[in-house]
């Protein structure tokens, strides 16, 4: 026994940052930004904290599934971009929503969505959960440097959650991690300490934009070819690869390689930029309230970031 998803939710702040919005802070032009990450807008938080974007994507997602916070057996949740280090950010998700089951976060980056739900099939595999929890929420406008318009422009805030119940839809999974910091990185507060012979790093998303590039069109290619050869399938047979949303350029070239047509893939970039672990999750909240999917339809989630570390998981809908 594994997992169906039951229900999907979304929430971005209500502030809308253009691409011209971003050329008065920046050396930059919406043309560049078009053209080189396909971002168009992007949502910005102004008073929201992260465990309000995610406690909002939660109740949206709680209530598409037509569950009750007191219904729910786990609440897993994901950020790098977290309010505090500690409570969790799963942890506040269930004060607000008024839930008692038991909470914490996983770190996996911009993979973590994919984590989450790996792990939640653990719970159910074993019979200890009927109804779990799975959030992705960023607040990374507090994590770029607004003086980098290499990454300013890509990053943005928001959240995704899923209700998972018992099911067969998660099919299958694949999950590679490549540990340095060379890539990506994001230093954490450095602290205070009068002993620390420590230089202190600034705690901003330093990222090398083109080996992140090709490390994520690599991953994308064979994590999905890997799904299918493992399940015995086609790509005609998969009706949305849903990839992580930090480049438009990423998924075309991923496209070209994997001979699909863009078409299968679903691609939203042009309104959020990148949310990191709330990328899939938006994603798949608004493939599900547009109708795209129908029961048993196969999709393919597929995601890379920080660790370096990348994921994809096949499910049936
Ligand atoms: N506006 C205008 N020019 C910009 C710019 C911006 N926002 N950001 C960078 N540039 C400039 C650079 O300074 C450079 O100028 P130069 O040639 O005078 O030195 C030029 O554009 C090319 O820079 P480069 O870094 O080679 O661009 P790129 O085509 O690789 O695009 C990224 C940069 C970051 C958009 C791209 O590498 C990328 O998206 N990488 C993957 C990032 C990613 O997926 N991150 C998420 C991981 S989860």
């Amino acid at each position: 026994m594994n997992f169906s998803i039951l229900g999907t939710g979304m929430y971005v702040p209500d502030n809308i940052v253009t691409n011209d919005d971003m050329s008065k802070i920046v050396d930059t032009s919406d043309e560049w930004i078009r053209q080189r990450v396909g971002v168009q807008r992007r949502h910005i938080c102004t008073t929201e904290t992260t465990v309000e974007l995610g406690y909002q994507a939660a109740l949206r997602a709680l209530e598409n599934s037509g569950t009750k916070p007191e219904e729910l057996d786990l609440i897993l949740a994901a950020t790098v971009s977290g309010d505090n280090v500690s409570p969790s950010l799963s942890c506040m998700i269930q004060r607000k929503l008024g839930a008692t089951c038991t909470a914490y976060d996983i770190n996996a980056a911009c993979s973590a969505f994919l984590y989450l739900l790996e792990t939640a099939a653990g719970y159910f595999a074993r019979g200890k959960v009927k109804k779990v929890l799975v959030v992705g929420a960023e607040r990374l406008s507090k994590l770029v440097d607004w003086k980098d318009r290499g990454t300013c422009v890509i990053f943005a805030d928001g959240a995704g959650a899923a209700v998972l119940g018992k099911g067969s839809g998660y099919l299958d999974s694949t999950f590679t991690t490549r540990g340095g910091d060379t890539v990506i990185k994001i230093p954490a507060y450095a602290g205070e300490s009068p002993f620390s012979r420590l230089e202190p790093e600034r705690p901003f998303i330093h990222m090398e934009g083109q080996e992140t590039f090709k490390y994520a069109v690599n991953a994308i290619c064979s994590d999905i070819n890997k799904l299918l050869e493992q399940n015995g399938l086609t790509p005609d047979e998969i009706k949305y690869i849903v990839p992580h949303q930090a480049n438009k350029r990423i998924i075309d070239l991923a496209c070209i390689r994997l001979k699909m047509p863009i078409s299968k893939f679903y691609v939203n970039i042009q309104e959020y930029g990148n949310t990191s672990s709330a990328s899939i999750p938006i994603a798949l909240d608004e493939i599900n309230r547009k109708g795209l999917l129908k029961c048993g339809d196969l999709i393919i989630l597929t995601a890379f970031g920080a660790g370096l570390s990348n994921a994809a998981c096949l499910i049936r809908w």
